[in-house]
Parts: structure tokens; C-alpha cells; sequence
């Protein structure tokens, strides 16, 4: 008998970055155990994670080998992991028919995906994942690049002020709080505002989306909006290019802000436009020497019109930051998570543990993010397929019909369904005929509770179940109260009324059930304000 030959252990590479000033590292020793657990050989140029404090003895420690060389190590790669797109020297050492794993922004490099394809090359880009798919958001290194930087704008920005960020009171005088304003509150902007705020600045926010409203609140900070009524919503979670009319607007509440806030931290971004320029240089102009703006969307072309990018300089007495290295600048942290995305992604390729890559085109997931596969082009990936419509709701299916006997679960036939309906009336009439009128009523009571608490907790979708069972547990607390009353025995009553002993429990019922009643009730409220958008 012949068997397919199993594909050989594959070796997983990470070179060192060669973009000039580049600290960040594709993978991070915690990540090379996890990937050899998978079953792949890990490869590592000596120096590679020099820059964010991972050395080489680390990686060897982790199970990587450590090569002397670029050229060993692109050599020795069935798959290379990067933090940067290639060079085109990079692009000549890869292996024909390899695999290549990192940032590759394809839109603007359409020259490297030509040489990529010439090897034979399968890229996946990390920048193009479909970020909408809730799957993909563990693999999403634009999301956790973006959060480094949003952080390290405030901390390069606390380092160019001149001043304390949290309000103070001391013996030698009263310190304002500083105030910070953020142009954009995507990724990178909400991650400034929640460090703006937890270093104790006064921080407001301004988005063209204004669903980020809340997201700004919850993080401590203040939603500025424009006095126009156009949403910025273009689509994806993503902003669109607004009307002349709001942009008027816009630059109006913008010029308020630039007089007062001591920060300006800008990170507003179109894909595929240049960065909207918001603060223009007579708002530089009028801020307050020594204030300083951070400018993330320097590399985009910036939001301020005088930024330079990659450079901090000064103008009119504010310092202008246009750094575009920032989560270089935290090498450690970027390389740690972006080293967990790529070693998510590697997950997803390798399912099945055995050290073999394999690129399923079927997965939306690894679909959006193929640049090229074998060498040819597959981007950009068609758009996402709409989720598949819910599965029509089976009918609520009657208690009659589950114990019924028939296996299949199929409808009570119509001869059965008489049969049972004959027997419970008779057993009604029965019961009517014989039993004492009070019975009777109670009777009437526990079969419409039956019906009615089957009916509700059966016709909820699972989602609401708890907030309805607190609701319920509510509700049965009233119930224990008129019970309690209800249970004082005649002989008890004095004078008409519940004697001593019954009136202090019924008291003290009262108090522990109102607990549970009112306890039920704001439980319920959360819950459902949980599922309020
Ligand atoms: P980005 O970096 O492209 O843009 C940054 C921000 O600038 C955005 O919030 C945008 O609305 C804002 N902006 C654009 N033009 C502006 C203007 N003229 N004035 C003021 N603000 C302006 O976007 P990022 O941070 O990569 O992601 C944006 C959004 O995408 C996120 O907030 C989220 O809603 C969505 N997203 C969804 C994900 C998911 O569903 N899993 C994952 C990641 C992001």
C-alpha cells in the first residue's frame, strides 16, 4: 500500500530589521516556544532582537536557532516573519516559492508585490486583515500598533511640556491641570485619551464618526462636537472625506480648541487619502508658548500643516512632534504584541500542529489578507461575504408534542391531540364536580402560572434569559409577601388583624424579600443596558 509522503517540518525565520532606526523584533522568545509547540523549526539572525531587549542566548533558550546572517537565515526560512516590508536586497535572499508574513501595505507598494511574485512568493499582509471579522481581532497588529502609539504620543508629548499633567496644590502654589485635546478617536486617539486622562490632564476629543462618542466619555474624556450635522461614518468602522460645509465648521471648534488645550495630539486618518490638515498654522499660532502638538498622521502627509515629518521642531513657541517611529520608540511592547498577532495568525495556518503552513483560501481571515499565493496576485481580496442570514426560528414547539412519544419529534397527530384535549377536560369537569370551591380556584391559579412561566422562559432568546430570571426572582418575591399574609392563620388574629408574633415576621419578610425584589430589578436593568447599544 502507498502512502502520501507526510510534508517535511517547516522552519519559521526572523531576520533583523534593516529599515534605518527600526528597533521592533517579528516574534519575541515567548512566541518562539509557542511556535515550536506547533511543531515548526524557528530560526533567528544573531542580533535580531538586539534593539527590543531580547537577546540572542533568549531566543536559543526559547528553542530557535540562531543563524550568523541574513543571508543564512532568509536561506534557511520556509516562511520569514518582518515587522517592515522587505527591501528589494531583502526580496533576493527569500527562497523561490517562500512564505512571507508582515506589514506590506500593498496599495502603496506596488513594486515589491512585482518582486515578491517574480519568487514565487506568498505573502500575507498583516495590514490587510479584514479587521470587522470578531475572528480576526486577536491577529489585528494594526489595532495593537496603533494603541502603542496612541500611548507614546502623550509620553513624548510629557516629555516636551514643560509642565505636571494632573492638577496640583502645594505649598509653593495652585497647579492647573494640563489640557489635551485628541483630533481623531480611532485606535491610536482612544489610546491617548485614556493616558492623557490617567496621568490626570483634562482631555476632549473630536471625531468625524460620531459613534465614538461614548468610547471618548468612557475613557475619561470629553467628546467635542462639531456644529454640523454630517456623520464621518465612511464605512468598515473607517472615516470618510467630510463636505466643504463641516470642514468650515470643523476648523472653527478646532481654532477654539488650539487657544485653550496646552496638547494637541492628532491622529485623524482616511485609508487611501492623505491626512486631513485640521490645525493650520494661525492655529499654531495662537496656542500658548511652550504647548506642543503630536502629529501621528505625520507619515500620511500630517494634520498640521507644519509638521515635518520624523522630526520634532519648533514653531512659534510650540513644539511640533512628527515623529513616525512611535512604537519603535517602545520596542519592547510592539514587538510582544505584534509577535502574539503573528503567532495567532501562524495558529490559524497550522491547525492541525504538525509544523506545516498551509493557506486556506476559504478562510475570510487568511483570504484578506493574501497578497500573493505561489506567486500570484490575489489582492485586494473580494469584499466580505454579508454573514449567512440567522436559520429560520423553529415554531415554539407544545410540551404535548416533546411527550408525545414520537421519537422524531414530529407533530401530534390530530387523533392524539383529541384524545389528550378529551381527557384533561374531563379531568376538569371532575375536579369541578367534587373538589371544594377553594381548590378549584387555586387549581386555576398553579395551571395558568404553569402556562404562563412556560411560555416565557421557553419564548426568550438564551441571551435574555438571565436579566429574565432576575426579573422573575423579582416578581417572586412580591408573591412571597402575599403569601406570608395570605398563610396567617384566623386563630392568630386579634381583633380582625395578624396577632404579635406573625405582624414581626411578616415585617421581617417584608424587609429581606424587598431586598431580592429590588436587587431583581437592578440586576435586570444592567443586564438589558448591556445588550443596548
Ligand atoms: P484610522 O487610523 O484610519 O483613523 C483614525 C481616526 O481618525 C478615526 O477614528 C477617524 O474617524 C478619524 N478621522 C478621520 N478624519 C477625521 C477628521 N477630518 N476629523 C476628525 N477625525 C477624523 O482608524 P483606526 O484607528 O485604525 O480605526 C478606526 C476605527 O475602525 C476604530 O475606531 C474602530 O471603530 C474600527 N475598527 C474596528 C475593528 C473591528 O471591528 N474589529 C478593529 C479595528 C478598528
Amino acid at each position: 500500500m502507498q502512502t502520501s509522503p507526510t510534508p517535511a517540518v517547516q522552519c519559521i525565520g526572523v531576520p533583523r530589521e534593516t529599515f534605518h532606526g527600526e528597533k521592533r523584533v517579528a516574534t519575541v522568545p515567548d512566541a518562539v516556544e509557542k511556535l515550536v509547540k506547533l511543531g515548526f523549526k524557528v530560526a533567528v539572525e544573531s542580533g535580531a532582537g538586539d534593539a527590543a531587549h531580547c537577546s540572542d542566548d533568549t531566543y536559543r533558550a526559547a528553542g530557535a536557532e540562531v543563524l550568523p546572517s541574513a543571508a543564512a537565515l532568509w536561506a534557511a526560512s520556509d516562511i520569514v516573519l518582518k515587522v517592515r516590508p522587505p527591501s528589494s536586497d531583502e526580496v533576493a535572499l527569500m527562497r523561490e516559492g517562500g512564505t512571507l508574513i508582515g506589514f506590506i501595505w500593498p496599495a502603496q507598494n506596488p513594486e515589491l508585490v512585482q518582486q515578491l511574485t517574480a519568487r514565487k512568493a506568498t505573502v500575507l499582509a498583516i495590514d490587510c486583515l479584514p479587521r470587522t471579522l470578531s475572528r480576526a481581532q486577536k491577529m489585528d497588529a494594526l489595532t495593537s500598533t496603533a494603541g502603542v502609539s496612541g500611548y507614546r504620543a502623550v509620553i513624548e508629548a510629557a516629555n516636551a511640556f514643560g509642565r505636571y499633567f494632573n492638577g496640583q496644590i502645594t505649598a509653593a502654589g495652585k497647579v492647573p491641570p494640563a489640557k489635551v485635546f485628541i483630533a481623531g478617536a480611532g485606535v491610536a486617539g482612544l489610546a491617548a485619551i485614556g493616558t492623557a486622562a490617567s496621568l490626570g490632564a483634562i482631555v476632549r476629543a473630536n471625531d468625524t464618526r460620531a459613534e465614538v462618542a461614548d468610547q471618548v466619555k468612557s475613557l475619561g474624556g470629553e467628546f467635542i462636537k462639531v456644529d454640523y450635522e454630517e456623520d464621518g461614518a465612511g464605512g468598515g468602522g473607517y472615516a470618510k472625506v467630510m463636505s466643504e460645509g463641516f470642514q468650515a465648521a470643523q476648523r472653527q471648534m478646532y481654532a477654539t480648541q488650539a487657544k485653550d488645550a496646552d496638547i494637541i495630539i492628532t491622529t485623524a486618518l482616511i485609508p487611501g487619502k492623505p491626512a486631513p490638515k485640521l490645525i493650520t498654522a494661525e492655529m499654531v499660532q495662537s496656542m500658548k508658548p511652550g504647548s506642543v502638538i503630536v502629529d501621528m498622521a505625520a507619515e500620511q502627509g500630517g494634520n498640521c500643516e507644519l509638521t515635518v515629518p520624523g522630526e520634532a521642531v519648533e514653531r512659534h513657541g510650540v513644539t511640533i512632534i512628527g515623529y513616525t517611529d512611535l512604537p519603535s520608540r517602545l520596542a519592547k511592547q510592539s514587538s510582544t504584541l505584534y509577535a502574539n498577532n503573528l503567532l495567532r495568525l501562524v495558529e490559524e495556518l497550522c491547525k492541525a500542529k504538525d509544523g506545516v503552513a498551509v493557506v486556506n483560501m476559504e478562510d475570510d481571515a487568511i483570504r484578506g489578507l493574501t497578497v500573493t499565493k505561489d506567486g500570484a496576485i490575489t489582492w485586494p481580496a473580494p469584499p466580505l461575504k454579508a454573514a449567512p442570514a440567522p436559520a429560520p426560528k423553529p415554531a415554539a414547539v407544545p410540551v404535548a408534542e416533546k411527550k408525545g412519544g414520537h421519537g422524531h419529534g414530529g407533530p401530534v397527530p390530530a387523533k392524539n391531540l383529541a384524545i389528550i384535549f378529551a381527557v384533561a377536560a374531563l379531568a376538569f369537569w371532575f375536579i369541578g364536580a367534587y373538589a371544594p370551591a377553594a381548590f378549584l380556584g387555586h387549581l386555576t391559579v398553579f395551571v395558568l402560572a404553569c402556562f404562563i412561566g412556560y411560555m416565557v422562559v421557553w419564548n426568550v432568546t438564551p441571551a435574555l434569559h438571565t436579566p429574565l430570571m432576575s426579573v422573575t426572582n423579582a416578581i417572586s418575591s412580591i408573591i412571597a409577601i402575599g403569601a406570608l399574609v395570605q398563610i396567617a392563620p384566623p386563630e392568630a388574629a386579634v381583633n380582625g388583624r395578624p396577632g404579635g408574633l406573625i405582624l414581626w415576621l411578616a415585617f421581617a419578610a417584608l424587609v429581606l424579600t424587598s431586598v431580592n425584589m429590588f436587587g431583581g430589578f437592578a440586576v435586570t436593568r444592567r443586564m438589558l443596558a448591556m445588550f443596548r447599544k
